[in-house]
């Protein structure tokens, strides 16, 4: 029988966006098959495209209650171990929960939930089972950011002083502005989507990269918010000032309504000694700039990269990686924790991280909703 992590799948449709990052992350490192799931609501979709995969069609169930219910009563050695969930971020929180309290570990994209006491909810029972659970903020998997962590712990800008962040799109531009179209996307639909569009979105994952490369927590955060239209509910466009310290201030800037931008995600972090600077548009590059030399560029895979970026990279320097690679990596460091093999914990966004991002969704919301002032998160 094959030694390969029996991976179930829920939502991630022939249809969807983000489905075949995910298949195709999976199957990168030959960790991971995929044996099962629910791809659809509508079950002949589902048959009709888990057909198309090559599964095993006993494995295609209605819907996830039966999935949990009907794997659970095979022999340990056949039963699916992880499963990802893909689907409309309303049915994130029901579907983990479930899983979890089932014994099934987890891969959930972001944001975690639709609210922040649903996301406390999944850490604790996350935290009674011991099961692995990684939310899915898909940029951190990139070498070159891996890479920029690294620096800024080895203290190599310094003290830090300012972070920029950014992620600009317009892809609701053509949406946006007739209000037929927007029923078009289940983002604006506060029911599928939860409180926030833009900021739940993709505020998210700049919030996320921020407390990642900079290993510190934000503190405070000032958030105007644009809806655009009074009779759109939904957040589209976010400048949020955010707060560390008395000392260590910025910003995060996201974008739905940014037109022509596609996924513009950037940041940069500011110190002392020096700056880094990193565009997901252009990932294998990672900028170094100071105050008395020229600026430098690093590029991935070479041997001057720290061994968590290095381990990212699968072949040499000059082979363009992306988006799917950064999954992968994700992916990856995921399959360690299940194996129980040695992982550091850069290796993929835990469910920690997926609370974090639900906080400051909230108090976004919250900080524009009060006029605009500044709230704190729960540190
Ligand atoms: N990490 C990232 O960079 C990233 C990028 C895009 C989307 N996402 C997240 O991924 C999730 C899905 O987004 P998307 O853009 O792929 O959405 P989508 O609308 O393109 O696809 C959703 C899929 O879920 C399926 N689905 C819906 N209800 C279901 C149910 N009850 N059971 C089973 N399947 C069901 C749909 O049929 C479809 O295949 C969202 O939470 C989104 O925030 C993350």
């Amino acid at each position: 029988m094959s030694k390969k992590i029996r991976l179930g799948i829920l939502g991630g449709g022939g249809d969807s966006l983000i489905g075949v990052l995910h298949r195709v992350a999976s199957s990168m490192f030959d960790r991971y098959e995929i044996v099962g799931g629910v791809f659809n609501p509508s079950f002949s979709e589902n048959l009709a495209f888990s057909k198309k995969l090559g599964l095993d069609e006993s494995r295609i169930y209605v819907d996830f209650e039966t999935m949990i219910e009907e794997e659970s009563k095979l022999e340990p050695e056949k039963r699916i171990e992880v499963v990802s969930v893909l689907t409309p971020n309303f049915l994130h929180y029901p579907m983990a929960k479930k899983l979890l309290e089932n014994n099934f570990h987890v891969i959930c994209e972001k944001p975690l939930t639709t609210t922040y006491e649903e996301a406390l909810d999944l850490k604790k029972i996350q935290s009674s089972k011991n099961l692995v659970f990684a939310v899915t903020y898909t940029y951190t998997g990139y070498p070159m950011v891996r890479q920029m962590t690294k620096m800024i712990s080895d203290g190599i800008i310094g003290k830090l002083q300012k972070v920029d962040a950014q992620y600009l799109q317009g892809w609701l531009n053509p949406v946006i502005h007739e209000k037929d179209k927007r029923n078009s996307t289940w983002r604006l639909d506060p029911e599928k989507s939860g409180i926030s569009c833009c900021v739940g979105d993709i505020g998210t994952h700049a919030f996320n990269m921020v407390e990642l490369v900079t290993g510190m927590k934000v503190k405070k955060v000032l958030a105007d918010l644009n809806t655009l239209y009074e009779d759109n509910p939904m957040d589209i466009d976010a400048n949020i000032l955010i707060r560390f310290s008395s000392n260590m201030k910025g910003t995060i800037r996201s974008s739905q309504i940014a037109t022509g931008e596609e996924n513009n995600l950037r940041i940069s972090v500011y110190g002392e000694k020096g700056a880094l600077k990193w565009e997901q548009e252009n990932p294998n590059y990672l900028y170094h700039l100071k105050d008395d030399q020229p600026l430098q560029v690093l590029k991935s895979g070479h041997g001057y990269n720290n061994t968590i970026s290095l381990d990212g990279t699968k072949l040499p320097p000059g082979h363009p990686e992306g988006i799917f690679d950064s999954m992968g990596n994700i992916y990856k460091g995921v399959a360690r924790a299940i194996k129980k093999e040695t992982y550091s914990k850069q290796e993929f966004p835990s469910i920690e991280d997926g609370v974090r991002g639900m906080d400051f969704i909230e108090k976004t919301i919250e900080s524009n909703s009060k006029g605009n002032v500044w709230v704190e998160l729960n540190n």
